[in-house]
């Protein structure tokens, strides 16, 4: 089943977010490295309307190298657009930020024009990590909870560059199907948004494909082709003690090892699209969503013309 997360906080960041807007001179989104197009959000420029922004792909060091290269250049193609890979906790390549912001908006800067700058993310891509790194201490958590989605907290990382924090925020529709398993998969959505193995078997389907040996090496399992997804997910239960009385395997405590293998990078270095295929998704769920839409037209096109309700008027004779 596709993974919708959109509570009603994040609503109100969305709107924050607009609201603050005509402050704002370079929008940061802070994307996941493992799963850099299923992090963006496909509303942002229309929400920052078409601001400068600079793509920062965090969590490099749990992702593949020569992706991680391709979506870079990726995002360094757009117009407007700087593109930067780093992990939160490290100080120098956390502190380039601030000269990428700097070139993105060359009229600002100095005391009489700060530079102003948004940052925004999904939840759990390591915003609060990075800018405490910036900081050089640890700042409050902008809350994911409801009721915190005031964009207020002004942070000085310059005398003229200001910082302003937001909660983590998805989008009202993840188009693409695959989009919600990796988001998912990351941590970025709601754990009761989502069942676990569903999730985890979308994920060792994927994860398979290029590093299956690294799974065999993990779990000590033999060979995996002709294995179902299902099957090695039970095997992954069986090894790791996930078992029920019985002997029957918990599917459940089998994905929860899986994800967390993935989530701390276990399995070693993983991305799980590559800007090409995440371009074809992409193209795919918009021609299913026109399909559907014209689909749902030529149904109302058939049905017969309702007649208004409303109090029943007497047959005139
Ligand atoms: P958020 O504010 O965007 O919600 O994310 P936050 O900084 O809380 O980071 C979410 C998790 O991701 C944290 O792990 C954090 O340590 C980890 N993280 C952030 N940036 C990086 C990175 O560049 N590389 C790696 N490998 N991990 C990163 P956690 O287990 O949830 O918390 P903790 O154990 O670190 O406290």
């Amino acid at each position: 089943m596709p993974i919708q997360w959109f509570p009603g906080h994040m609503h109100s960041t969305q709107k924050a977010i607009a609201e603050r807007m005509p402050e704002i001179d370079v929008v940061i989104e802070l994307l996941d490295a493992r799963l850099p197009g299923s992090s963006a959000n496909p509303l942002l420029a229309r929400l920052t309307g078409g601001k400068p922004s600079l793509k920062v792909l965090n969590k490099q060091d749990l992702a593949e190298p020569a992706l991680t290269a391709l979506w870079l250049a990726h995002y360094q193609a757009r117009p407007g657009t700087k593109a930067l890979a780093l992990d939160a906790g490290e100080t120098a390549p956390a502190r380039q930020l601030i000269p990428a912001c700097r070139a993105l908006a060359p009229l600002r800067g100095g005391m009489v024009k700060p530079l102003r700058v948004l940052i925004c993310g999904i939840p759990n891509v390591g915003k609060s990590t990075l800018i405490n790194t910036l900081l050089g201490q640890r700042s409050a958590k902008t809350g994911d909870e409801p009721g915190i989605t005031k964009i207020e907290q002004r942070l000085v990382l310059a005398n003229d560059f200001y910082l302003f924090d937001t909660p983590g925020m998805l989008w009202p529709r993840i188009e693409v199907e695959r989009s919600g398993y990796h988001l998912a998969a990351s941590g970025g959505i709601g754990r009761n948004a989502y069942d676990e193995p569903e999730v985890a078997l979308a994920l060792l389907a994927n994860v398979r494909s290029r590093h299956g040996d690294r799974l065999q090496l993990r779990y000590k399992l033999g060979e995996l082709v002709g294995l179902s997804d299902e099957a090695l997910l039970a095997d992954i239960g069986r090894k790791r003690g996930g078992l029920l009385p019985g002997g029957q395997v918990n599917l459940q405590k089998a994905a929860e090892i899986a994800l967390t293998d993935f989530r701390t990078g276990a399995w070693g270095r993983i991305t799980l699209e590559s800007p090409e295929e995440f371009l074809q998704w992409q193209a795919g769920a918009a021609a299913a969503d026109a399909e559907r839409q014209a689909q749902r037209a030529a149904r109302n096109k058939r049905k017969p013309k309702q007649h208004a309700t409303g109090a029943a008027k007497a047959p005139s004779d």
